[in-house]
Order: C-alpha cells, then structure tokens, then sequence
C-alpha cells in the first residue's frame, strides 16, 4: 500500500509514462509524450508503494486561488484501493496551504457514453467535484471527445 506522497523528480518520468501505458482504455497514445513534458513543466506528486511508484498526479498552478489537475492516474492493479484519494488530499492541503480556493479538473463527458470513464467521473463526484460544464469540442482535445468540467472548492471565494 502507499507509503509515502511526495514531489516527483525527473527520474520519476520512466514509471509514470509506464502507469499511463498501463491504462490504455483511458489514455490515448499521445499522452505519454504529454506527461513527460508537463511533469517538468508543472508541479507533481507520486504515491510510493516502498516497490514502486502507484501512481502520480500533475497540476497547474494557475494563480494563487485556482489550480487545474491536468493528470491523475493509478497503475492499474492498484485501482480502487485508495491511492487517487491519498494523492488528491495531499494536492488539496499542501495546495490550500498556500492560498488555493478552486480546483478544476477535465474528464470525458458522461455524453460520451464510453464505460471506463464512468468510475473516473464517480471518483470526482465522491471527492466534492461539482460539474459545472460540458465543452465540445474543447480546444485541444480529440473531436468525438466531450470535456466534462468539474470544479471543487476548496475554501470561500467571496
Ligand atoms: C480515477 C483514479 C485516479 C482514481 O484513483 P483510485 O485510487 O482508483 O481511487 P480511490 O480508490 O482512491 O477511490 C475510488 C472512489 O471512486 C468510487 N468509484 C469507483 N468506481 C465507481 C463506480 N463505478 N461507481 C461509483 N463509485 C465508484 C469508489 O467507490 C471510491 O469512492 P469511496 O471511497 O468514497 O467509495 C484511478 O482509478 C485511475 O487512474 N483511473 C484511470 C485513469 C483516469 O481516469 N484518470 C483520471 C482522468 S480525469
């Protein structure tokens, strides 16, 4: 089980690019290329097994009050026991620490009708993310893939 969540380093990037070939039902093949560039470009996290790493999450810092995650992934057998919880609460105090009071998070669209997504979409859901849009196409995305935009707050905005 988790051990330990902590900054990821840039030897981190060979197991994470591993955890998300380990998902191919929820990540296309352009994305391995994706993370090994934004895990140098934003703030990481990874969840320590004491074997290996679990999983990882990245994130945006978009302004002291608002952050996206941009990635979060569990290696596969690992799914269901914790792990993205354990990663999202360390993002949220260590985040909130330093001022954060919304944070925002892109997933496919339940208009999609494509199953894998329906526990990623409940996984937020249970954790306090609101959705508050539904954007297709969204820049940047694939056509035929609708963005559900989920944000959860974090602490009072006004
Ligand atoms: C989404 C993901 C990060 C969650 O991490 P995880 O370690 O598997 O999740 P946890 O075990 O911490 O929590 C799972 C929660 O989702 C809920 N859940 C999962 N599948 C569900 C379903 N089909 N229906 C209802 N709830 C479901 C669980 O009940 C649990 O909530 P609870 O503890 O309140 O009961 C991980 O499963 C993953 O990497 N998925 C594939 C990649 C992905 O979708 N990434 C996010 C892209 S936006």
């Amino acid at each position: 089980m988790v051990r330990t969540v902590r900054r990821a380093v840039p030897a981190d990037t060979d197991d994470c690019v591993a955890i998300v070939r380990g998902l191919p039902e929820y990540f296309t093949e352009d994305v391995p290329d994706k993370i090994a560039t934004e895990l140098r470009e934003h703030p990481a996290w990874v969840a320590e097994d004491g074997v290996g790493l679990g999983g990882f999450v990245i994130v945006d810092r978009r302004s002291v009050q608002a952050a996206e995650i941009l990635w979060l992934a569990v290696a596969g057998p690992l799914r269901g026991n914790g792990v993205g919880t354990r990663l999202l609460e360390h993002i949220v105090r260590e985040l909130s620490a330093g001022g954060l009071r919304v944070l925002e998070v892109k997933t496919l669209d339940a208009c999609a009708g494509y199953p894998p997504y329906v526990a990623t979409r409940a996984f937020w859901e249970r954790r306090g993310f609101v959705q508050v849009d539904t954007i297709d196409p969204l820049p940047d995305w694939p056509l035929g893939n609708p963005a559900a935009i989920y944000i959860a707050a974090i602490g009072i905005t006004r």
